[in-house]
């Protein structure tokens, strides 16, 4: 039987940079889900025609979510739903997944690289046809639901067993429980050339791969461990948990200390990748080396020969703006097309849909390619494995070489997190004003040659974006500011800083930044506004 429940507005269901984030305590509130699931549906027509993707990342919560979502679905007339066995899918599987099968769309649950648990986070992806996040048009059309929604319809079906593979019905909405790794796996051996990585990974060559718990650690033992022949046990916290074993499934250098202590030892293996908890993020580590991500996305274009689905030629590359110029320097020696794009890999869509690009990348721990609208943890992964086998070289021989070749854009990024938002929103405010008055200024020998708020015109559907704010010194040396969209507590300031050189090439990015890391906070007087001296968070 189908249910209509009376219901009132929460006023903060607007979408961030990567869908709807929040505490799971929040969440986890009476209708929360519901009116949020209930308020997407009311944007859709047709309902009856449309097939969804559901799963997620294996977070708390999202086991109760899934439940819930099967029955306002079937509720609303759905015609079919793609669910992933024991509710999960990794974030870029779920674009492939949607892609291949032509979905409408689906929902990914995860609140991404955030902690899990009860006290941790949860949060719902929700993609278009297009396989990727909805576009912000989209998001505000569901916002303005949210605020106005009085009433949402479910099922008062029971709950379903989605351990098992099958079909079943709810309502008259069809409830297929699919095998979530099988298609992507198929996908990444069209990619790259296994039987190579294999040869790599049965000799000598050590590797780790971490998948800190979340959802990629199926996958990973799949693909290392069981198709290329990796020994058991390369995969490391493999199994998906609730609270993700009490760690912070982001893959960086704080969070993934423990990963880094082996890679910085002196027994430490050749490689090491690690993801987060859906499986879009990833961090590069060789021995005692550390790949920052901007270079990442540099190396992987300069290298784009030597992978077989590539090898021909490829499009453009794009980046967001906070994400270093390393990439540029690339893309102008390769004579191919260049983007920059705000934060959030849904600007990057329009860009692989009219091929204007094949590569893509982000700082945070962001690297991916047009077969699918997400960025891909696992792919990276493979796509440095596939380097190392081409080349015979290690991680730091191959970065040391690129930057021989193009010089280096030295790049931190520091969060101020937890401020009221009120002193964020000011602070930005205050800062966008006082930009023109910036150009001309010296600060420690750097002088502001350009100072402006980043404003994306896509060239596709012609929108305009606002984010974040830009400033250029006379050396090519960068800052840029902006408030995060994914935080779930007060707001973060991101200050993202880079320097470009062409000696100095093997330094400490701590040392080589330190006066423009203090030229950053004189300029936003973060300190005074927020009593903080230093960032919470140096990544
Ligand atoms: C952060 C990252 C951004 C990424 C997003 C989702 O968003 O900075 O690059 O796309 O997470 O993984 P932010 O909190 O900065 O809005
Ligand atoms: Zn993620």
């Amino acid at each position: 039987m189908i249910k209509t429940v009376k219901t009132t507005p929460y006023a903060d269901q607007k979408m961030g940079t990567a869908g709807l984030r929040k505490k799971t305590r929040t969440a986890s509130q009476e209708n929360y889900i519901e009116n949020f699931l209930q308020s997407i549906f009311n944007t859709i027509p047709n309902l009856n025609e449309k097939s969804f993707l559901v799963g997620g990342d294996g977070r708390y919560y999202n086991k109760i979510a899934i439940q819930k979502i099967i029955k306002i679905a079937a509720a609303n007339g759905v015609k079919k739903l793609y669910v992933g066995k024991d509710c999960l899918v990794s974030t870029p599987a779920g674009s492939h997944i949607i892609l291949e099968n032509h979905l409408d769309g689906g929902f990914v649950l995860s609140a991404s690289h955030n902690p899990g648990g009860i006290d941790g986070d949860f949060g719902i992806k929700y993609a278009t046809s297009s396989g990727g996040q909805c576009q912000p048009s989209e998001s505000a059309a569901i916002f303005e639901q949210t605020q106005n929604i009085t009433e949402y319809r479910i099922s008062d079906c029971p709950d379903f067993d989605l351990t098992k593979l099958g079909t079943f019905y709810c309502e008259n909405t069809e409830i297929e429980v699919i095998d979530p790794y099988v298609d992507y796996i198929k996908l990444m051996e069209s990619i790259f050339d296994f039987k190579k990585i294999k040869k790599l990974l049965t000799s000598d060559f050590r590797f780790i791969f971490d998948a800190m718990n979340g959802v990629t650690g199926p996958y990973a033992k799949k693909i290392f461990e069981e198709i290329l022949g990796a020994p058991k046990g390369t995969v490391a916290h493999g199994t998906p948990l609730e609270d993700f074993g009490g760690l912070h499934p982001d893959p960086n250098l704080i969070y993934a200390k423990h990963l880094v202590d082996i890679m910085y030892s002196d027994t430490a293996p050749d490689f090491a990748a690690a993801n987060d908890g859906d499986g879009d993020r990833n961090m590069i580590l060789g021995k005692k080396f550390f790949v920052s991500p901007s270079d990442c996305l540099a190396v992987l274009t300069d290298n784009y020969k030597l992978i077989p689905a590539y090898k021909n030629g490829i499009y453009g590359v794009a980046k967001s703006a906070a994400t270093s110029l390393a990439v540029k320097h690339v893309a102008e020696k390769l004579g191919i097309g260049y983007y920059e794009v705000p934060t959030g890999w849904k600007y990057f869509i329009n860009l692989m849909n009219s091929n204007r690009i094949t590569f893509c990348g982000e700082e945070s721990f962001g690297a991916g390619a047009s077969y699918i609208r997400e960025k891909d943890g696992i792919w990276a992964t493979l796509f440095w494995l596939s380097i190392i086998a081409e080349t015979g070289k290690s991680v730091k021989e191959i970065v040391l070489h690129h930057w021989q070749k193009y010089g280096r854009n030295y790049y931190l990024r520091n969060d101020f997190e937890g401020i009221p938002q009120d002193i964020a929103d000011k602070l930005m405010a205050d800062l966008e004003n006082s930009l023109p008055s910036l150009v001309g200024k010296t600060f420690d020998g750097y002088t502001v040659s350009e100072a402006y708020p980043f404003i994306y015109h896509d060239p596709v559907d012609k929108t305009s974006t606002k984010n974040g704010l830009i400033i250029h010194f006379s050396d090519g040396s960068r800052i840029v500011y902006r408030l995060s969209g994914t935080g779930t507590n007060g707001a973060t300031l991101r200050t993202y800083i880079e320097r470009y050189v062409t000696d100095k090439l093997d330094e400490e990015p701590d040392e080589m930044l330190k006066d423009l890391s203090h030229i950053s906070r004189i300029i936003s007087d973060v300190t005074a506004r927020t009593g903080k001296e230093q960032p919470d968070i140096i990544t």
